[in-house]
């Protein structure tokens, strides 16, 4: 069993005499992309933060490829990369003055580290410009490129998609492949369910400063399938289509532009029978998913019954 790039037990934040975070137990695998997942105020930042270490750890520990961040701080965090919150960034310099600015903290890092990150993340064709021209999809990459400069094993970013449209975070979700096929482990926090689903391979919530579970995205979506499916038949007589399906007593209603079905997914095949025997033309059966992937979120976050 290959050692976790990080892990928590039982971790711990108060402030003052608030517990903030309790009982994080985290234990992330060596080369995945890992979703943190909660919404804001939910504790993600905080637990971040004590375990990059800008923030003292109350009780329980972390341990970075097997480095307590408790006893063996400097060699935890020589294998981290991260960016909290946004990154810090002298925006009237160009992209590759602050990467050089930011190699000469560490030693041995070459011209040739350099112009590997600036193209890992994209940025060859606007490295030479400022920082200040850059879109925030641009600003998060050169973060990255910054906080990727020593190679580390672990990048910890946290939000790291938030004001990005959808090409910035498609360029984001590409650059956590990449990086996770490399070896680096991809630690990564969102207020958004979908789109952890699509950069992640597993995700855990944190719903006021808790862990609620942790599943693979592919069994968050299996949930999600799990309550049934909702079809959109559009036939050539919607009204007898209809009756028919309502005969199968299967639940039924009328749309503006088709019949409305909510089934199980074992019951399309003798939807689908019943109106071709009733010699009914079907143009088109559209399937869409019952319960949204927000719908689990809320429901495994249980946060229906306190705004309901
Ligand atoms: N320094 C602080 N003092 C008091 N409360 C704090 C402090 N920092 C964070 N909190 C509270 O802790 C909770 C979790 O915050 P945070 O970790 O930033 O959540 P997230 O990053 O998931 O949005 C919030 O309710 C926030 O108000
Ligand atoms: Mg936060």
């Amino acid at each position: 069993m290959p050692e976790a790039a990080l892990l928590t037990k039982n971790l711990r934040k108060d402030i003052g005499s608030k517990t903030i975070v309790s009982d994080i137990n985290l234990n992330i695998h060596t080369g995945e992309v890992f979703g943190f997942l909660g919404p804001n105020g939910a504790g993600k930042t905080t637990t971040i933060r004590m375990i990059v270490g800008l923030s003292r750890i109350t009780q329980g520990d972390i341990f970075i490829n097997g480095h307590s961040v408790r006893t063996a701080f400097r060699e935890a965090m020589c294998d981290v990369g991260c960016i909290v919150e946004n990154p810090e960034l002298y925006k009237y310099m160009s992209g590759l003055d602050n990467l050089r600015m930011f190699a000469r903290l560490y030693a041995g890092i070459t011209q040739a580290r350099i112009d590997e990150v600036v193209k890992l993340v994209h940025l060859e064709d606007a490295i030479r410009g400022k920082v200040k021209t850059y879109s925030l999809g641009m600003r998060q990459r050169l973060g990255i490129a910054q906080a990727l400069l020593h190679r580390p094993r672990l990048l910890i970013l946290d939000e790291p998609t938030n004001g990005l449209d959808p090409a910035g975070i498609r360029e984001m979700r590409g650059l956590f492949r990449s990086l996770a096929e490399q070896g680096t482990t991809v630690f990564v926090s969102s207020h958004i369910l979908a789109e952890m689903q699509q950069m992640c391979d597993r995700v855990g919530i944190i719903h006021h400063g808790r862990m609620v579970t942790v599943k693979t995205v592919d069994e968050l979506v299996d949930m999600s399938h799990s309550g049934g499916v909702q079809l959109l038949v559009r036939t050539g007589d919607n009204g007898k289509a209809l009756a028919c399906i309502t005969e199968l007593n299967i639940q039924a209603g009328m749309e503006k532009d088709g019949v409305r079905v909510s089934t199980e997914p074992a019951r399309v095949p003798e939807i689908v029978r019943a109106l071709v025997g009733a010699q009914i033309d079907v143009f088109a059966l559209d399937t869409q998913e019952a319960h949204s992937l927000e719908d689990v979120f809320i429901k495994l976050t249980g946060e229906e019954q306190q705004n309901g």
